[in-house]
């Protein structure tokens, strides 16, 4: 996936969104649950303001359940309820109606005062790419595709897709950007975002072993039966090549291959659920 990142559409993108705002009671905004900072757009908070919005910490079935939780409460305030959620299986998405309920109680009461009970909530969906923006409008449209027409105050040719529930959503224009230091780029690759574009994949291996000494070693040692663990993460990458005979002729380490299949095992969740990042302040 490549992740276009020019200025000029920025400025089109935000410009876009901030227009969009206008037409919907809320956001939905989708993030990648283990990597929860990197997966944020960094000015969406600042576009959004203080409209009434729900965080999907999608892909919850990867990241650790307690690390998820306590990004949870890190993020939630008057405006802003979060759900840990599985696109893929739809597992937490049933409470996004609910949720949205209370989100809106004060405008759905004041509606019904006006004589509107069946209020359609309409949401906008944001996300950068990859966090599963188009698993969750696939899953949330299942059934009941129905694309809304145009009607007065909705700009011709946006594509509404009203969902079971009768939500009505609305997908970004655009691509929404991610942040650009070292950091979340290498998250971001990690993780599959950006495909091996900011360095080698050798290198990017080299890298994920390296971080997931920190807080998986153990996991490491267990998954490729590693009789010990070094400082150095080199050795250690070498060790697990051994381990799983991605050696070329002449014995030499066939890094390539070894790299390709951390990358790979970690990015399917063979390494278990794994959290590449925690909320800087936590009150357990
Ligand atoms: P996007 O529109 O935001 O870019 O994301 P998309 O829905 O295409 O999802 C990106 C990848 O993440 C897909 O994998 C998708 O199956 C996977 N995914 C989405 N939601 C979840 C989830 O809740 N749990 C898990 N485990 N995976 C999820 P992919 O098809 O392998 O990616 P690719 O081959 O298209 O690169």
């Amino acid at each position: 996936k490549k992740i276009n990142w020019f200025p000029g559409h920025m400025v089109k993108t935000r410009r876009e969104i901030t227009a969009n705002l206008k037409l919907v009671d809320a956001v939905i905004e989708i993030r990648d649950a283990r990597i929860v900072a990197s997966s944020q757009n960094p000015e969406i908070d600042k576009i959004v303001g203080d409209k009434p919005r729900i965080i999907l910490l999608n892909k919850a079935d990867m990241a650790e359940d307690q690390v998820t939780r306590r990004w949870k409460k890190s993020l939630e305030n008057e405006n802003t309820l979060v759900l840990e959620v599985n696109a893929l299986t739809g597992k937490g998405l049933n409470a996004i109606k609910p949720t949205l309920n209370e989100l809106l109680k004060d405008k759905i009461a004041r509606n019904k005062e006006r004589g509107i009970v069946n209020y359609t909530i309409r949401a906008m969906v944001v996300g950068i790419p990859n966090v599963g923006k188009s698993s969750f409008i696939n899953r949330m449209a299942k059934n009941a595709i129905a694309k809304v027409g145009n009607r007065p105050g909705v700009t011709k040719n946006k594509q509404w897709i009203k969902t079971k529930e009768g939500i009505e959503l609305l997908d970004t224009p655009g691509i929404l950007w991610p942040k650009f230091e070292e950091e979340t780029s290498l998250n971001l690759a990690f993780t599959g975002a950006i495909k091996d574009e900011i360095m080698d994949t050798e290198t990017l291996a080299l890298r994920l072993i390296e971080r997931l000494s920190h807080h998986y070693k153990e996991r490491l040692i267990e998954r490729y039966a590693l009789e010990e663990f070094s400082e150095d993460p080199l050795e250690n990458m070498d060790n697990i090549a051994r381990k799983r005979g991605c050696i070329i002729k002449g014995g030499e380490i066939d890094y390539m291959r070894v790299a390709v299949m951390i990358l790979d095992e970690f990015r399917s969740a063979k390494l278990g659920k794994i959290s590449l990042e925690w909320p800087e302040v936590s009150d357990d």
